[in-house]
């Protein structure tokens, strides 16, 4: 069966992103992973209500969650010029950036699809990977199952930010 947004619980809302409430008793900022799984399902399910998605009507939501406890959701938004459209989890990311939020602890991703879990396309994958390769991606199914992955096992072999600064054999005369 799927789960609606209300079926898990809500975050209380801050600024322009969501803090999860401290766990009584708790002295630091993170949620127990329990908690935090709860949260992002609840939350990527509800970002899927927006998804604008009149070309390929496949709903996205994400929701991704920094390492401070802050949650920053998105949904796709597709255009008429068709190869300008974003996933959900680049619009989450790109809001979390665009914010100062760059540690990031999971995200998790939604989508209609009744049997599957919904797996991210690569240049999402290469996205989240820009931001570290030891952080957890939750790919779930409507009624609320879910894989977790990490982003080293969805992007094995990952060419990244630190490859840039690897010594090279020879230095390039060509403005480079
Ligand atoms: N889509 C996402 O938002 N995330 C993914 O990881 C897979 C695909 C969107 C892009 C497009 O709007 C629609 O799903 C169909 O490809």
């Amino acid at each position: 069966m799927a789960l609606t947004p209300e079926d898990v619980p809500v975050a209380t809302v801050t600024d322009g992103s969501r803090v999860v409430p401290l766990e009584s008793g708790s002295t630091h900022f993170l949620t127990s992973e329990k908690d935090m799984i709860k949260t992002l399902l609840h939350e990527c399910l509800q970002a899927k209500e927006f998804a604008y998605c009149p070309y390929s009507k496949f709903r996205v939501g994400a929701a991704l969650m920094t390492k401070e406890g802050n949650i920053f959701v998105g949904c796709n938004v597709e255009n008429a010029c068709y190869n300008l459209g974003v996933c959900a989890e680049r619009t989450a990311i790109q809001k979390a950036i665009s914010e100062g939020h760059m540690n990031f602890r999971a995200i998790a991703i939604a989508s209609d699809l009744e049997d599957q879990f919904i797996s991210p396309c690569g240049a999402c994958r290469q996205v989240m990977r820009e931001f570290g390769t030891e952080w957890d991606v939750f790919l779930s199914r409507p009624d609320g199952s879910y894989l977790k992955m990490t982003v080293d096992e969805l992007l094995p072999m990952s060419f990244g930010p630190e490859d840039l600064r690897k010594k090279k054999v020879f230095s390039v005369h060509n403005g480079c």
